[in-house]
């Protein structure tokens, strides 16, 4: 049986379905309808934040933050993240200026943003990778002092906490992707947090064609709506992502169990004050005291039908896209944490019996070749926490 990366929440179908009914009572099928509504006012309470705005998917969201920021000219970025963040910065015309990532959580490295600085500079859009929350007040302090704008790509961070604090409250707009493999899902789906109320009004209106009224439309806007469907599915979803969070913590902690007196593989600790989502389970591969290469155990994982994933590699700034634009030199750190690092399959009804599959492959290729004999130390029951 193949073990994928990821395998997508759905409700129990009854559910949906007696959701999804009333859609054919009112054959309302889109345009801010009641379920989307409905959405927005559950995910202002459960992100804790005082105001959202649903898109069609995260990537249109970012996109549209950008321009109701109304950015222009260069944008501070990581290249280590999934393709959307630097193409959103790209379509919209702007040219992103890449820093360097940390060590330890392969976020942006906030100790570099001021020397990327320059007149041009608009905005900073650092990305909670894999859920690790940004070094937030260093950022806020740079922004503040050079008055510039920043989104948070918070596309893994999705019901992340820090010090009691919903994430979607940091910087101007945080941007939560609500996509089929995400820890919580609408089908496909965004979501923009962000406190100014003129946000919400703007960002209407370009997710709407500009259309101010029936018989005004004010600018060129997009199309980038979310249809009753898909907030019918996150509306069912929202009922179970506390019991979701809860089953990825227990194999996480599984994960941690099997594979931390491995040599040469970092594992990722949870920061401090941040309650998680356990959305990805990346290790980082020394090869010179693991044993063996990511590429390595990426193969051998495949050859039994384990998929994990490069996530992220390449780099961005290594695109073939944008080949001879950028130097990835100029992001040593990051550009070593990509060619070593290997998400885990992860999901919230993943048996133990297949993360004991995956960690006694692991501990073979590795340096410790024996098998891991230890017993569960975490019962699996939802009010383990
Ligand atoms: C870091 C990051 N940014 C942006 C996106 C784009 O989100 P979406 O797939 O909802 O368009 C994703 C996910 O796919 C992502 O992982």
């Amino acid at each position: 049986m193949k073990i994928n990366v990821t395998k997508s929440s759905l409700p129990p179908f009854e559910e949906y379905i007696n959701e999804i009914q009333s859609i054919w009572e009112t054959q309302w099928m889109t345009n801010m309808g009641e379920k989307h509504a409905r959405l927005e006012s559950e995910l202002e309470t459960y992100l804790q934040v005082p105001q959202v705005s649903l898109f069609t998917n995260g990537h249109i969201a970012l996109e549209m933050a950008i321009e109701a920021l109304e950015l222009s000219g260069e944008i501070i970025t990581t290249p280590f993240t999934f393709a959307s963040t630097t193409h959103a910065i790209t379509r919209r015309g702007l040219t992103p200026v890449f820093g360097d990532i940390t060590w330890d959580d392969h976020t942006l490295d906030a100790a570099y943003i001021e020397s990327l600085i320059t007149e041009k500079t608009s905005a900073i859009m650092p990305v909670h990778v894999y859920g690790n929350i940004c070094n937030i007040e260093e950022i806020d302090r740079v922004a503040k002092k050079y008055n510039l704008k920043v989104i948070f790509d918070a596309a893994h961070a999705f019901g992340i906490t820090r010090n009691g604090q919903g994430v979607g409250n940091y910087g101007d707009i945080s941007m939560f992707s609500l996509h089929a493999t995400k820890v919580f899902n609408s089908i496909e789906g965004g979501v923009l947090t962000f406190a100014q109320e003129e946000y919400k009004k703007r960002l209407y209106k370009i997710k709407n064609f500009g259309i101010e009224s029936p018989e005004s439309v004010v600018f060129s806007g997009g199309n980038g709506k979310m249809n009753e469907f898909s907030a019918a599915m996150g509306i069912c979803n929202l009922r179970y992502i506390d019991h979701n969070i809860e089953q990825r913590k227990w194999v996480t902690a599984m994960y941690m169990e099997r594979l931390s007196d491995i040599k040469g593989l970092q594992l990722r600790q949870v920061q401090n004050g941040v309650k998680s989502n356990y959305a990805y389970f990346p290790v980082v591969i020394d090869e010179k005291v693991f044993g063996s290469t990511r590429d390595e155990l990426h193969t051998v994982l495949a050859d039994e039908n384990i998929v994990a994933r490069k996530y992220f590699y390449p780099l961005t700034n290594m695109f073939e896209c944008y080949r001879g634009k950028y130097n990835a030199d100029n992001t040593p750190v990051a550009r070593y944490i990509s060619e070593r690092v290997l998400t885990l399959p992860i999901y919230p009804d993943i048996s133990s019996e297949d993360i004991d599959r995956i960690c006694s492959i692991i501990r073979k290729q590795s340096n410790v070749s024996d098998y891991y004999e230890g017993r569960l130390f975490v019962e699996r029951t939802p009010s383990s926490a």
